[in-house]
């Protein structure tokens, strides 16, 4: 009896060692080899049950075109014969939901909207990819039933420390769509530079959006050292635009952040009567944190502030605005008798209350006006926070556990987990990795193991769980010039972090470590410029 169990045993193992394994990144949530293989080729016709299937048809054939030279067709309508790639819309499944059926008959695709179809044709995209043949190409068949555990799966990109162009920016999307992620979040205004043309506000970007020279090496105290050489630019509403339409036509939404009411030193520069000591101020040239910022006594910061949300607000259709809160220090409001006078005024009894009644307003001015809600840093914690902002943890999870104890929402991004700014090796310097936000020695390291340990709901229990939105990946930019180097530090991280965001609870790293060895080829084939670190073993 117990040999015969072992021969069974033995059997079971061959026969799933003998299965096709999943290549797909993020792992579905169901996901079942089937016998036969389904064959592609230039005959086969992409039906797009729905009017608005074509797009993502399209852009699925455009995929499968350029990473296999395999050229399928798009047409909209009722699939009329077997052998064909068949779309089509399902409202019982979720929004980003779909399933995938792979038969020696064909290939059905349903979505529980446009969303969820454009995902199973990522998955089917990555499935195509690493199947045997070109001009003809034989998938594995397969069932798959997926849908993300988290609504919220973002990625951000700083574009004022070093700016990129439009072309890369939609780069930078198009690595996001492959991940199956849906908010872009775009960090455009800072200390170092303005980046969004603001109509009212010109000098934004004819001072705001260039410094002189910028800090050369790691932020220290003693580095003086500055490259001597001017920088800056911005994009244009026109540019902005598009890159909206780009990333929509992609399923993403993107999420502009005006980061005050610190972080504001070019906006000071272009207008020093913002600023508590009316300047001269100039875009700042190294990193770090300003000590001025805007002064919040003055009605006129307020007028400003919203003058720049409203050409916002008309630019980005997102739901959710970012206005950032976070190191924002007192100095100035401390000394300044309009800020002293406003805190007196509003009965306000510390520095940190009237950071948050700025929040508080800026935010009402939003919701009122512009029918939005707000993110906010988890600084906006400290002095009081509205109930209905949602909250971006990123000093520590920690930070995240505390607002959701509150009933914010939360969007998990805690630096030693989601900063892609950091080294993704432990021994930085011995790997010759590009200079990395690690300035105390060897603290900020974040190898992908790490990255996919992260764990949203960590310490938090069923009610409090409810509250956490979902996770995202940071692109801090200041040691980082070129969109190269960007692609070095988000990628293969990013892929960690999609496969949390969407595979939370059916998440295992030595299977995504097999999955992420085949999906880094087509990195490869889309000419993405990844870090070598994790697939050289020297973690
Ligand atoms: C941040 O890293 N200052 C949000
Ligand atoms: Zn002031």
């Amino acid at each position: 009896m117990k040999k015969l169990f072992l021969t069974c045993a033995a059997i079971v193992v061959a026969c799933a060692a003998m299965a096709a394994e999943c290549v797909i990144i993020p792992r579905p949530a169901s996901y079942e080899p089937q016998k036969g293989k389904c064959a592609l080729s230039s005959k086969t016709v992409v039906y797009a049950a729905d009017k608005s299937l074509v797009r993502p048809a399209t852009i699925f054939c455009k995929y499968v075109a350029e990473e296999k030279g395999l050229q399928l067709n798009v047409a909209e309508g009722v699939a009329p014969s077997n052998g064909a790639i068949v779309l089509s819309i399902d409202k019982n499944l979720t929004p980003e939901g779909y399933t995938l059926d792979i038969t020696k008959g064909g290939v059905v695709i349903k979505g529980g909207s446009e969303q969820g179809v454009f995902y199973g044709l990522q998955s089917l995209r990555q499935v195509v990819f690493h199947s045997k043949g070109g001009k003809k190409v034989k998938v594995e068949c397969m069932k798959v039933e997926d849908k993300p555990h988290f609504a919220y799966r973002g990625g951000m990109l700083d574009v004022c420390r070093h700016i990129f162009s439009v072309e890369e920016v939609k780069k930078y999307i198009d690595i996001l769509a492959m991940h199956k992620m849906n908010r872009f979040h775009w960090h455009l205004t800072e200390d170092q530079g303005w980046r969004i043309e603001i109509k009212k506000y010109p000098n934004l970007t004819k001072v705001g959006s260039m410094r002189k020279e910028t800090l050369v090496g790691l932020h220290t105290k003693k580095n003086n050292n500055y490259d001597g050489k001017p920088y800056g630019g911005f994009f244009t509403q026109e540019q902005v635009r598009d890159i909206v339409r780009y990333a929509a036509e992609r399923y993403i939404e993107v999420i502009p952040e005006i980061d005050m009411p610190g972080h504001m030193v070019a906006a000071l520069a272009s207008y020093p009567e913002l600023g508590c000591t009316k300047g001269p101020y100039e875009v700042r040239t190294r990193w770090g944190i300003s000590k001025d910022v805007l002064c919040v006594g003055r009605e006129s910061t307020f007028e400003f502030i919203e003058g720049v949300l409203d050409e916002v607000a008309a630019l980005f259709p997102s739901k959710f605005i970012h206005i950032g809160g976070d190191e924002c220090p007192k100095h100035r409001w401390k000394v300044c008798p309009e800020c002293q006078q406003r805190m007196k005024e509003e009965g306000l009894k510390d520095e940190h209350e009237l950071q948050s009644y700025f929040m508080k307003r800026v935010e009402k001015y939003l919701s009122e006006k512009h029918g939005r809600s707000i993110i906010g840093w988890d600084e906006i914690l400290e002095g009081g926070v509205s109930k209905t902002a949602t909250v971006m943890a990123w000093r520590g999870a920690q930070r995240g556990i505390l607002a959701a104890k509150l009933g914010n929402q939360v969007i998990m991004t805690p630096r030693h987990y989601c900063y892609l700014d950091y080294c993704q090796t432990s021994d930085h310097d011995g790997n010759n990795e590009p200079i990395c936000a690690a300035g105390n020695g060897k603290k900020y390291q974040l190898p992908l193991r790490k990255a996919y340990s992260l764990d949203p709901y960590n310490e938090l229990n069923e009610e409090q769980r409810k509250v956490i939105v979902g996770v995202q990946g940071n692109m801090w930019t200041e040691y980082v010039a070129t969109f190269d180097h960007v692609q070095h530090m988000i990628l293969p991280r990013t892929a960690a972090l999609a496969e949390v965001g969407w595979s939370y609870g059916n998440q295992n790293y030595d299977d995504f470590a097999r999955r992420m060895h085949l999906l880094r080829k087509l990195y490869d084939k889309c000419g993405f410029k990844y870090a070598p670190y994790f697939f050289n073993g020297i973690e």
